[in-house]
């Protein structure tokens, strides 16, 4: 996929090599390329996704475009997987989420959820090949932005770049996308659903 085709911004390139080891370790716990990985684990672990993402999405209300929300993806692929939308309300929700206070920290949450679009992509694959879920039966949020997710990710790279470019500023995204990371991880592993 020809995700870059500009020159990185030097905001971007802290933020690549602040959450490399961040990415890989949560990458080696996911389940979806284990053997005993099923559907109903996928299940479990879409239902976990929904426990971060519906908290984390409204503190970034204010400062993503509405087109980029992901939450009605995964209650749409909650209910595919035959949960009902009460069961979907009742989903344990966290706690500990990184803070979003300002343009930086926001920039810093949104790098990792927009990035993980960019692997979605390999999982779809995988989740399609697996168990034959796909887009309409329970793995749209694993593909949200469809045909759109390079552009997407290119439009997001734009205003990585038009960021302010203080020190300041730059550190306080890479916390935030390191907290990100690891917030999610230590949710996930809350929950039960990683190897
Ligand atoms: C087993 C699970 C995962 C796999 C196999 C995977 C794989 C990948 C791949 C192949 C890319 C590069 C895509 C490209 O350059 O076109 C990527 C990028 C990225 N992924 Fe993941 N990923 C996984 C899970 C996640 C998760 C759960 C998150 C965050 C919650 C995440 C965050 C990111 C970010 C932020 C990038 C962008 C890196 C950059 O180009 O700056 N990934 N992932």
């Amino acid at each position: 996929m020809p995700t870059r085709t500009t020159t990185p911004s030097p905001l971007l390139l802290a933020l690549r090599e602040g959450t490399r080891d961040c990415h890989k370790a949560l990458e080696a716990r996911l389940p979806f390329f284990s053997p005993g990985f099923d559907p109903a684990a996928y299940s479990c672990l879409l239902q976990a996704y929904y426990g971060f993402h519906a908290p984390l999405e409204a503190r970034l209300a204010s400062y993503q475009e509405p087109g980029r929300v992901k939450l009605p993806a995964l209650s749409l692929d909650l209910q595919a997987l035959n949960l009902s939308p009460a069961d979907i309300d009742a989903l344990p929700l966290c706690q500990a989420l990184p803070s979003v206070h300002d343009e930086a920290s926001a920039l810093g949450v949104m790098y990792v959820l927009e990035g993980s679009t960019l692997g979605g992509q390999v999982l779809k694959k995988a989740m399609a090949e697996r168990f034959g879920i796909g887009a309409d039966n329970g793995a749209g949020f694993l593909d949200v932005y469809g045909e759109r997710t390079a552009s997407y990710w290119r439009s997001f790279l734009e205003r990585l770049g038009q960021a302010p470019a203080s020190a300041a500023a730059q550190a306080a995204s890479v916390q935030a996308a390191v907290a990100t990371f690891q917030l999610f991880e230590a949710w996930l592993g809350q929950r039960n659903v990683l190897i």
